[in-house]
């Protein structure tokens, strides 16, 4: 068992002891992780790791002895609304993950649900199966009810089945651009017509493809409507630490307009210290993550930014095609950097765990059985290495089963 040490120990020692403790941790600076990290490359990195440290004793709670951190909020949510196309009446906030954005975006909905006089108790989103389960997590902490719909045939939300699921307890209406189980863009223009149709919260979770599908529409994919051009969306969570390539901690949330933003922050007096408002869960936050994300996104810039994700569609393009001389077929029709492979006569948990004995780190789907990755721009010159231990997985694979278990994500 460790304890503290009696006498403290030197930064040489200690960095020794931390390479030393790193050593059998997945090898994500040599492609190894398709999961959990998004690599743009060294000097990409180096910004975000030096304006972090820069801002690493700045605490974003104090802003009033800090307003360079909320003036690089600002900037953050402004360069946000300018890529999702937010009208100009549109606020937002800077939060410290996906989770934490979709947590806000639910409590500031349940908020708004509730000053029109609805229950909040109980009250029920409907979203797709393949939503993720921060809207659960969400709903546990808020005792809230999370419908989940199965999804249509391509893999992508079903809007008439979701619209079924509507009741008069219904606050808000989910879709995600895109999932993470297939990397599919759900069908937003419908989902969020259903909602303003039904006068309800639409909010669309861009976490994995808020920094990713502007470029990529600027790159010429044919990029489906996701982002507040649809009337009906109300709000976006969109993550700067996973395709914004911030140092993680590092995630928006956006509304439509303030009316909306209001009901997300919140206040408390009945104290002896005066007024406490937070706009998320926090108290205390980290400094660095502001300064970390709004230096990438400036080092980066339009070109950077349409360059990584050219980076990552090469890379998704050449596992692809590769995948498919073995015989694997993507699930649905993935237009990002995610996708989940399957095989129609392999075990493919046999294939992931041979991978993951050579050290592949990725995600895996139960249905269909599939291989997942979730690709960053380094991954481009990784692919030909992925491909030859995936060949040499799959010829050892035993005959695919009816018995699937994808393990644990974390
Ligand atoms: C679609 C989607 N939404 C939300 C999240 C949650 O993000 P975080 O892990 O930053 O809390 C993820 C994480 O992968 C995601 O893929």
């Amino acid at each position: 068992m460790s304890h503290l040490p009696e006498d403290g120990r030197g930064w040489n020692d200690l960095a020794a002891a931390l390479e030393q403790r790193r050593s059998g941790d997945a090898d994500w600076q040599h492609g190894r992780t398709a999961l959990f990290i998004f690599n743009a490359g060294e000097q990409v990195r180096q910004v975000g790791e030096q304006a972090y440290l820069a801002y690493m004793a700045e605490n974003a709670l104090g802003l009033r002895a800090f307003p360079s951190l909320t003036a690089m909020e600002n900037d953050i949510v402004a360069i946000a609304h300018e890529l999702m196309n937010a009208p100009a009446d549109a606020a937002g906030y800077f939060t410290t993950g996906g989770t934490d954005s979709i947590t806000m975006a639910v409590k500031a909905c349940r908020d708004w649900a509730v000053a029109r006089g609805q229950d909040g108790v109980g009250a029920e989103i409907v979203v797709p199966e393949t939503a993720h389960p921060a809207f659960n997590k969400a709903a546990h902490l808020m005792n809230l009810k999370v419908v989940r719909v199965p999804v249509a045939a391509d893999y992508t939300a079903d809007p008439a089945a979701m619209a079924e699921a509507v009741t008069d307890r219904t606050i808000m209406m989910v879709g995600s651009a895109p999932c993470f189980p297939y990397g599919l863009v759900d069908p937003i223009p419908e989902i969020a017509q259903i909602a303003m149709d039904r006068d309800l919260w639409c909010h669309v979770d861009a976490c994995v493809g808020g920094y990713f599908l502007p470029f990529a529409e600027q790159v010429g994919v044919a990029v489906p409507a996701w982002d507040f051009r649809l009337p009906g969306v109300c709000s976006i969570s969109a993550d700067l630490h996973k395709y914004g390539y911030a140092p993680k901690g590092a995630s928006t949330v956006l509304y439509r307009s303030a009316e909306l933003a209001k009901h997300q922050p919140f206040s408390f007096d009945v104290w002896p210290s005066g007024v406490m408002t937070t706009p998320t869960l926090h108290g205390t936050r980290p400094g660095g993550a502001i300064a970390g994300a709004w230096a990438v996104l400036n080092h980066l810039g339009y070109k950077g930014f349409r360059q990584t994700t050219r980076d990552v569609l090469k890379a998704r393009s050449a596992i692809e095609a590769g995948v498919a001389q073995l015989g694997f077929q993507s699930v649905g029709q993935p237009q990002l950097g995610l996708i989940a492979l399957t095989h129609p006569t392999k075990d493919v948990m046999a294939i992931a765990d041979a991978m993951a004995a050579k050290g592949w780190v990725s995600s895996r789907t139960a249905v269909p059985p599939g291989i997942h990755l979730m690709l960053s721009p380094a991954h481009k010159q990784y692919a030909g290495e992925y491909l030859a231990d995936l060949e040499a997985a799959a010829a050892a694979a035993p005959d695919a089963t009816s018995t699937v278990s994808v393990g644990s994500y974390t």
